[in-house]
């Protein structure tokens, strides 16, 4: 198998099984003309944050790294009326073009942006006292994973999912003596949740048109 076949299997299985609403092919289609990079997860992947979101009713959802918003709508799919995601990005611009793309998918009541360090914004949301989140997808700097599992599980409850994205690039993520910021990051967070009994967790390998990477999945168990 070479990544052409991976690419070709992910278009079938996307024609196949997964359809974007009108308000998802917008989102991705205008992030590529603002040539924002091509970082946003694929439409499959996409369509399991939203089943896993879905299989938990999540009503609160928390996501570090927003881009132009792709995966925050995959996550809107699964929120019932009164549900409610917050999402963290730290470039204007970007955060910019998601609220619009919310906008125009008449996703702004139940979507915030909240622009700026998203270790900023979660302390100042730990501070706060802010109502638990059911379901957690950190997908931002990847350096900082091992911060946002922190805030995440101090915004978090007995029963809330935790995804997050990146963990296997090119498989870089089993070389113990790799010096990538990146590598390492993902590194101490997966030694962080192997010491933490409040944690169950998984990780899964992914190949497709985002190539050879993989998710963690994690489930607050107290
Ligand atoms: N979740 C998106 C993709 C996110 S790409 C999707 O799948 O559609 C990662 C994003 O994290 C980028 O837009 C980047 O600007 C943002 N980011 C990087 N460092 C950050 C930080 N410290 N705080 C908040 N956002 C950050
Ligand atoms: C990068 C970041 C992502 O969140 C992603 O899904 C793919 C690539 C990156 O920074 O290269
Ligand atoms: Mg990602």
């Amino acid at each position: 198998m070479t990544p052409d076949r991976w690419e070709e299997v992910d278009r079938y299985l996307e024609a196949a099984l997964v359809t974007e609403t009108p308000a998802l092919t917008l989102a991705r289609e205008a992030a590529a003309r603002k040539g924002l990079p091509d970082h946003q997860v694929a439409a499959n992947q996409g369509a399991l944050l939203m089943m896993l979101a879905g299989t938990i009713a999540a009503r609160r959802i928390l996501e570090v790294g927003t881009l132009g918003g792709y995966s925050t709508l995959w996550l809107a799919r699964a929120l019932p009326h009164d549900g409610a995601i917050d999402t963290l990005e730290v470039d204007s611009e970007r955060a910019a073009f998601a609220r619009e793309i919310f906008a125009e998918a008449g996703a702004s009541r139940s979507i915030a942006v909240h622009e700026g360090d998203a270790r900023e914004t979660l302390t100042r949301f730990q501070t706060a006292g802010r109502e638990k989140y059911d379901f957690v997808f950190i997908d931002a700097d990847k350096p900082s994973n091992p911060h946002y599992l922190e805030a995440a599980l101090a915004l978090s409850h007995p029963g809330s999912l935790i995804v997050v994205d990146n963990v296997v690039r090119d498989g870089k993520v089993a070389d113990a003596a790799s010096d990538d910021a990146n590598v390492k990051g993902v590194r101490e967070m997966f030694e962080m949740i192997r010491r933490d009994p409040r944690l169950e967790a998984t990780a899964l390998q992914t190949v497709g048109s985002k190539g050879w990477d993989g998710f963690a999945l994690m489930r607050v168990v107290a």
